[in-house]
């Protein structure tokens, strides 16, 4: 999604923004631009495509101590350099840049034309700027306010104004932003990534507020309040700044972390002694525990597949009835909020906007939920209150890899933790808690055979569409292996349960559409045995994801994965997955941390 960054200080801010900008860069990067205030006034320069593009079109001399950048991925009107941000007053006085979606700005478009303005650009954000510079008010942070009050939907924003040079002002509703304090000096971003490198010292604003700064003192304040008081915290600069280092991309450096951000996840919180698991941020007791009679996850996109493998493995071993269901329909379908369930909201950035406002409907009508999220002090996990950190450290890949490794095994610990308090026996948690320890080295294990997986990714990467099959508890690594195959190699995927086949999909079966197809070695092995028998017979070509055990008569090209236990065999069978979608990206040359049209963290509807 769209990032922004701001700088004020005795440095020139050219070069901050710069670097703040490609920090953020995956997050959003059809456009990028930034405008500062120099003693000849305001200069906006701004490009189409990468931030190294804005780098090659910035003038040699370009001085100035305050200014805001933005990379941007286009909502309202195409990627052009005319809808770049920031966006300029008719009167030239102010700079802005936003993230978000302005709800009414059509109905502010029309008035403000109506009112003579020529609008330059087709995004909603313009007509905020011509609000602001036509606001009364006498302060740049009380014209922020007052054109705020005509603005419904969601933002972040950051404004300067060249008659207040001294002061950036920010606000917030809906989209995440945050200020950094350092020695003389202050930034702005929308992700602590884009100023870490300069102070760990950082202000998280909540919804509703705005915040003005100068190089010297900043103030949080909200229309209802001229200060709120916000103080810093100190968060792990090092652990944000991730650098990409010999890897060939940022994808392929978290999926290799996995084993050891996964041992660092379970560290101290397997409890072997009564066989289950301290999650002390979740804030519940054994009697909360035992009081929720459902349970249900909700995310979107790969959170959500997860989501629904966590289902699975919470009915498995608590025996409660589980369920997963995409957020972003959950909240628009008026769910019926249940008190005695459990809703478990999943997110890698913790600021899915589909998310937060799921989880913000469900305690709008009372019901109780925890999140599970990798972002520490992310709105999703501010807004549950308590949850399960992932601590799988910074995802920069859009494709999520390591943090769904971590939210299968959050979902196991909850799921032995709600076991536990019913008829969960001893010995069944032990087990699990033993297979959760195996996980990091078997993660390991199939990570060492990349090269072997290079060779099935031919089968993948010369085809077209591709299928993924897989049941019951395979049938979400299906999902999840289609997912990360289509965004970054853009080839067509789709997951069906091998149980619906011959329901429809066999009749796209042939020599030219590989079917990846998910074998554990459980109760229904004979049944999946059985799908493969059905895509081969129609001449398809089989890639299985099985283990060694599992005796396969037709000809496949086989990834056997380490036997865990049956329950945590699917969380394993993800991994290969993830090489694969990168080995056949890479085969087909495709650009795989920022694939086209997507971006990390979707913070608009
Ligand atoms: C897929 C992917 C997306 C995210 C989804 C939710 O690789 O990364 O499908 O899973 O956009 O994002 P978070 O987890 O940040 O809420």
């Amino acid at each position: 999604m769209c990032g922004i960054v701001g700088y004020v200080g005795p440095d020139q801010a050219v070069p901050v923004i710069v670097e703040g900008l490609t920090q953020l860069e995956y997050r959003g990067y059809d456009s990028a631009g930034l405008g500062v205030l120099t003693a000849r006034g305001p200069k906006i320069v701004r490009a189409v495509g990468r931030v190294r593009d804005l780098e090659a079109k910035l003038p040699k001399r370009l001085s100035s101590t305050i200014g805001i950048g933005h990379t941007r991925w286009a909502t309202h009107g195409p990627a052009t350099q005319a809808n770049a941000h920031p966006h300029q007053s008719d009167d030239g006085r102010i700079l802005l840049v936003h993230n978000g979606i302005i709800d009414n700005a059509a109905q502010l478009r029309a008035r403000l034309v109506a009112e003579g303005i020529e609008f330059a650009s087709d995004t909603d954000t313009e007509a905020l700027a011509h609000l602001i510079a036509r606001s009364q008010a006498s302060t740049l942070e009380e014209q922020v306010l007052d054109a705020l009050s005509q603005v419904s939907g969601t933002f972040a924003i950051a404004v300067v104004d060249s008659t207040q040079a001294d002061r950036i002002v920010v606000a917030r509703r809906g989209s995440p932003l945050v200020l950094g304090v350092g020695d003389h000096e202050m930034f702005v971003a929308s992700d602590p990534a884009a100023i870490v490198r300069h102070t760990s010292s950082v202000v998280h604003l909540d919804d509703g507020e705005c915040a003005v700064v100068t190089a010297d003192s900043f103030r949080t304040f909200t229309a209802e309040s001229s200060d709120t008081g916000k103080q810093p915290q100190t968060v792990d600069a090092e652990a944000i700044a991730a650098e990409i280092g010999e890897h060939a991309s940022f994808m392929h450096k978290e999926m290799f972390e996995q084993p050891e951000s996964l041992r660092r996840m379970l560290s101290g919180r397997l409890d072997h002694r009564f066989a289950t698991v301290r999650l002390d941020g979740l804030g519940l007791d054994p009697r909360d525990l035992r009081s929720f009679k459902r349970v249900k996850a909700i995310g979107c996109g790969s959170a959500y597949y997860i989501g629904q493998l966590g289902a699975s493995l919470i009915e498995d071993l608590a025996r409660i009835p589980a369920d997963a269901e995409p957020a972003s329909e959950f909240r628009y379908r008026n769910p019926i909020i249940e008190p005695d369930t459990l809703y478990v909201a999943v997110s890698q950035s913790g600021e899915t906007a589909d998310t937060l406002f799921a989880v913000q409907e469900i305690q709008r009508k009372g019901g109780h939920v925890v999140g599970l999220v990798n972002v520490v002090g992310s709105s999703i996990a501010r807004a549950c209150g308590g949850g399960i950190y992932l601590h799988a450290g910074p995802e920069v890949s859009v494709a999520s890899t390591k943090v769904l490794t971590h939210m299968g095994v959050g979902f196991a610990m909850l799921a032995v933790l709600l076991g536990r308090v019913r008829d969960l026996s001893h010995s069944d948690g032990a087990r699990i808690l033993a297979g959760l320890e195996r996980i990091p080295d078997q993660v390991r294990e199939i990570l060492d055979r990349e090269a072997e997986i290079g060779a099935v990714a031919d089968v993948v990467a010369d085809a077209t569409s591709v299928f993924f099959i897989g049941r019951v508890r395979g049938y979400p690594v299906a999902r999840e292996g289609a997912q990360k195959l289509k965004e970054i190699s853009y080839l067509h995927a789709e997951a069906y349960p091998s149980s619906e086949l011959k329901h429809g999909p066999l009749a796209l079966i042939s020599a030219e559409m590989p079917t990846v197809a998910i074998v554990p070695d459980d109760e229904l092995v004979d049944r999946n045995i059985g799908a493969l028998h059905e895509v081969s017979a129609r001449q398809g070509p089989l890639v299985v994801v099985t283990h060694e055990a599992v005796e396969i008569d037709v000809e496949v090209a086989r990834i056997d994965v380490p036997k865990n236990e049956r329950e945590l065999d699917p969380l394993l069978m993800t991994v290969p997955l993830q090489l694969l979608a990168h080995q056949v990206a890479t085969r087909l040359g495709r650009d795989i941390d920022r694939p086209r049209n997507l971006a990390k963290s979707v913070t608009v509807e």
